[in-house]
């Protein structure tokens, strides 16, 4: 199915301009853009369960305190990500996104990496599923318990990336937008790696990207970057 797009418009936590990010409303509000992906960053509840919230901590997305991972599921279920929404598990999320869309999962934290592997494929969702992370180590965990997963590198520093992402068996590189330039874009083409940058919210900025050869966009407006699949 990766195979098949040609331009991600990724949504970004979602369409997480308009709801809640990384929340299942966000995630709706993206697959009713059209996007061809919506990416989720999952770390693990102290009680083993991956769940779906970008920071260390639920002080900045909930109306509680406290380290996710301190916290196990019951506790997490009880908090306010935004206009009612709870914080998902990925679970939930596979099941919203299956057969609509394909599903970056941004693996936060290297302990997430095989339960959230062993959810994926229990549910048959490998070939729907990019696990994406800034961490080597999470993905060559990946890797290491399941050849055929889909696994790309994201970076923020030049030095980080394309090489490393190569070394890794890797089919993506995801760099901070303002990294990929047409040198950077043709280089990733030529080790046979697609390069899809983050995060970008203006059309004319992501058009350029695409113009520079970037194989999509992620961005938290998904719905401003659908004229570019076509
Ligand atoms: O897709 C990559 C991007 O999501 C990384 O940044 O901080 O938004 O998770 P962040
Ligand atoms: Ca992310």
């Amino acid at each position: 199915m990766l195979e098949e797009v040609r331009f991600f418009v990724v949504a970004h936590r979602g369409a997480s301009a308009y709801e809640p990010e990384n929340t299942l409303r966000s995630v709706r509000r993206a697959l009713e853009i059209g996007a061809d992906a919506v990416e989720i960053d999952v770390r693990l509840s102290a009680d083993g369960v991956p769940v779906v919230i970008h920071d260390e901590t639920v002080d900045r997305t909930t109306d509680g305190t406290g380290r996710v991972a301190e916290m196990t599921l019951d506790d997490l279920r009880r908090l306010d990500a935004g206009q009612g929404e709870g914080i998902p598990t990925l679970e939930e999320i596979l099941d919203e996104v299956r057969g609509r869309a394909i599903l970056f999962v941004e693996l936060k934290v290297d302990e997430a990496a095989l339960p959230s592997l062993r959810l994926v494929r229990d549910v048959g969702m490998l070939d729907e599923v990019l696990f994406i992370s800034f961490s080597q180590n999470a993905l060559s965990r990946v890797r290491a318990d399941e050849e055929g997963a889909h696994i790309g590198l994201i970076y923020f520093k030049p030095s980080d990336g394309i090489v490393g992402a190569k070394k890794l068996g890797c089919e993506f590189v995801l760099p901070y937008y303002r990294l990929a330039t047409g040198k950077a874009i043709a280089f990733a083409h030529r080790m046979g790696l697609r390069v899809v940058p983050w995060t970008v919210d203006d059309l004319e900025t992501a058009r350029e990207l695409k113009r520079r050869g970037a194989d999509g966009v992620a961005s938290n407006r998904p719905d401003v970057m659908m004229p570019l699949r076509e």
